[in-house]
């Protein structure tokens, strides 16, 4: 910036307040960053600023005068501290929104070199879900989902399992605190969906039903806490056991090939009867026994009935006109079998070495 030419005639006097003013807002105009403004700090409104060092020099203009010229100065003054810090908020708004800009991915990528920036995968368990929904829609169900968090009548009373009942042992469940007056739980499996299919809709019904189930269950080899089913429901006229062994056999083929092969043994439900247990071949040993199945050469996959005729009347259909049968099994332990993971809980330790095969 010029040194002010000084003068004491007061016209002279303005005209250089003038100058130096034009000045000094162009150089803060052409400041593009934050840390320019700060070096150029003290030279518009510092120790260096020529305009300050105007105001030592009005004492030599002529006393009448004197008052105006102090008064062009304090307002060029005033102009440049304002201007200077519009300009100060304009480059810090600047500046943040190129930080939202940025892409943080490539310093994280830079810093951590262990991250190259591969595409991400499906989990193994999501993919045999979407492929459990193929094979089923290639057979003539549909999908449909329900809510995790259930209440009382859908995962229990609906499906025959009165308060007190003994057999709500078999399923240990997470009750939720919730201010309303039902109980509200996590599902303790995905039948409460197979109950609000049948009171929306009308059979017939052909639907698989897959999503996360909740359990007081200490994790082990074949066991999670939460972890994944998959129902399935049928409801028409004339529907036999016959149906629901071929419609499990037809699955198991799909999915695993032909080799392994499925078995029902009876079982007990409340909700299905007569009921079965649905196991296939353990994959891990191919059936000669080992410590996944606890020595008995067979998992067990879920189970399986036809439809009770109480659930039927609590939710509504006829069970003189319509007949029906219902699965559920763990899609975990599918996908256990399928790649012969000897310990179900490596699907949840989202370890890349085992997550990159699928
Ligand atoms: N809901 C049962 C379970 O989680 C499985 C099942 C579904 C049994 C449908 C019969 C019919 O153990």
């Amino acid at each position: 910036m010029p040194t002010p030419e000084l003068s004491d005639n007061p016209m002279d006097f303005i005209k250089n307040i003038e100058t130096i003013l034009n000045d000094t807002l162009e150089i803060i105009s052409k400041c593009v960053e934050t840390d320019e403004l700060k070096t150029i700090g003290p030279l518009v409104n510092g120790k260096k600023s020529p305009l300050i060092a105007l105001r030592s020099k009005l004492k030599d203009i002529e006393p009448g005068a004197r008052k105006e010229v102090g008064k062009v100065l304090t307002d060029a003054l005033d102009k440049v501290k304002e201007i200077f810090e519009e300009k100060e908020l304009e480059l810090i708004r600047l500046a943040e929104l190129n930080f939202e800009k940025s892409d943080l991915t490539e310093n994280f990528v830079a810093l951590n070199p262990i991250y190259s920036p591969t595409i991400g995968a499906l989990h193994p368990v999501t993919l045999a879900q979407m492929e459990l929904e193929d094979i089923f829609i290639a057979m003539g169900f549909n999908v449909m989902d329900g809510p995790e968090a259930e209440t009382d009548w859908y995962n229990f009373e609906a499906l025959n399992i009165p308060k007190d009942h003994p057999a709500r042992g078999m399923w240990d469940t997470f009750y939720l605190n919730s201010k309303i007056p039902e109980t509200i739980l996590m599902r303790a499996h995905t039948s409460p969906v197979q109950v609000r299919v049948m009171k929306t809709y009308e059979p017939p019904i052909y639907t698989v039903m897959p999503g996360r189930c909740f359990r007081r269950d200490t994790p082990d080899a074949r066991h999670l806490a939460i972890f994944h089913q998959i129902e399935g429901l049928v409801i028409d006229k004339g529907i036999n056991f016959g149906h629901l062994a071929g419609t499990i056999e037809q699955f198991t083929t799909n999915y695993f090939g032909p080799n392994i092969h499925a078995r029902l043994r009876p079982a007990y439900f409340p909700f299905t009867e007569p009921s079965a247990e649905f196991e296939i071949t353990c994959t891990i040993c191919g059936g000669d026994g080992c410590r996944t199945c606890s020595l008995t050469g067979w998992i067990e996959l879920g189970g399986c009935g036809m439809v009770d005729p109480e659930v039927f009347k609590a939710v509504g259909i006829d069970p003189e006109i319509w007949t029906g049968f219902a699965f559920g099994f763990g899609i975990d332990r599918l996908v256990q079998m399928k790649y012969s993971l000897s310990d179900m809980r490596d699907l949840t330790e989202n370890d890349l070495r085992l997550l990159l095969q699928f």
